[in-house]
């Protein structure tokens, strides 16, 4: 089963956002992937206070409804994650979800998986949202397949206008399911390729992804410390 996270960051429901979210779930049902939507909104979501603890444990410290996103970020094969802009950057609820996630960076749990980003501004800056999430995935060892700008005023529903990014929407759904799989096939083909040096080092546990042999950017960051 191939699992696709899609994230709505924006704290409206129903809105332009949510319709682009909507169309890559449809390209990843089509595909016969299993599309999981979170509303960020839903979340009860605390802001970080930088107490350092996600240097050390496995999870940010906060107990609160981020633990939910982390196991389902964790179990996702790939990530789609809608932002509308709000003053030229993505809203604060979806910022706190970046700062939260920092030690799933350090552990390298996302390694291998996909990610993706739906932006929506009215007009100006969607780059920087995109750039934000195209950073977070390069430290994560996440693959950045697609940044997806749509175009809608605050009206809800203005964003079926702009079809072109509507079909980039679903295409990005239905090319994250095939490449997950073609993912796993690599994967698949890297072990059993190194049976038999993975029974006698113990590289299976480090094997992950699409990536096999390729340490995280935060490994090597802290191989260069
Ligand atoms: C508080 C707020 C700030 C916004 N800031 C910007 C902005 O900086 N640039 C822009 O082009 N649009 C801006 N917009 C417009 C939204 O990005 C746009 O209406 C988007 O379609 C909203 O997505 P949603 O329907 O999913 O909530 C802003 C809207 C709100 C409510």
């Amino acid at each position: 089963m191939t699992e696709i996270l899609l994230l709505n960051g924006s704290p409206r429901r129903g809105g332009n956002v949510s319709r682009l979210i909507d169309e890559a779930a449809a390209g990843v049902v089509q595909e016969g992937g299993t599309p999981r939507v979170i509303e960020v909104s839903d979340l009860e979501l605390a802001y970080c206070e930088g107490c350092g603890e996600c240097e050390r444990g496995a999870v940010c410290a906060i107990d609160d409804g981020f633990r939910t996103l982390h196991d389902a970020m964790i179990s996702a094969d790939g990530f789609i994650i809608g932002s509308p802009v709000y003053g030229w950057f993505m809203p604060a609820q979806l910022k706190t979800v970046l700062e939260r996630s920092r030690s799933l960076l350090r552990t390298g749990r996302l390694r291998g998986k996909l990610g993706a980003t739906l932006v929506v501004s009215a007009r100006r800056g969607n780059m920087n949202v995109a750039n934000a999430f195209t950073e977070f995935f390069r430290n994560a060892g996440v693959m950045s397949m697609e940044s997806v700008f749509g175009f809608a005023g605050f009206p809800k529903g203005e964003i079926q206008h702009d079809t072109f990014a509507r079909r980039q929407a679903f295409e990005t759904g239905t090319y994250m399911v095939r490449l997950a799989r073609r993912g796993d096939a690599m994967s698949l083909a890297a072990i059993l390729g190194e049976l038999p040096a993975v029974l006698t080092s113990g590289a299976l546990r480090k094997t992950g992804g699409l990536w096999p042999d390729v340490p995280g950017p935060h490994e090597a960051r802290e191989e260069n410390d």
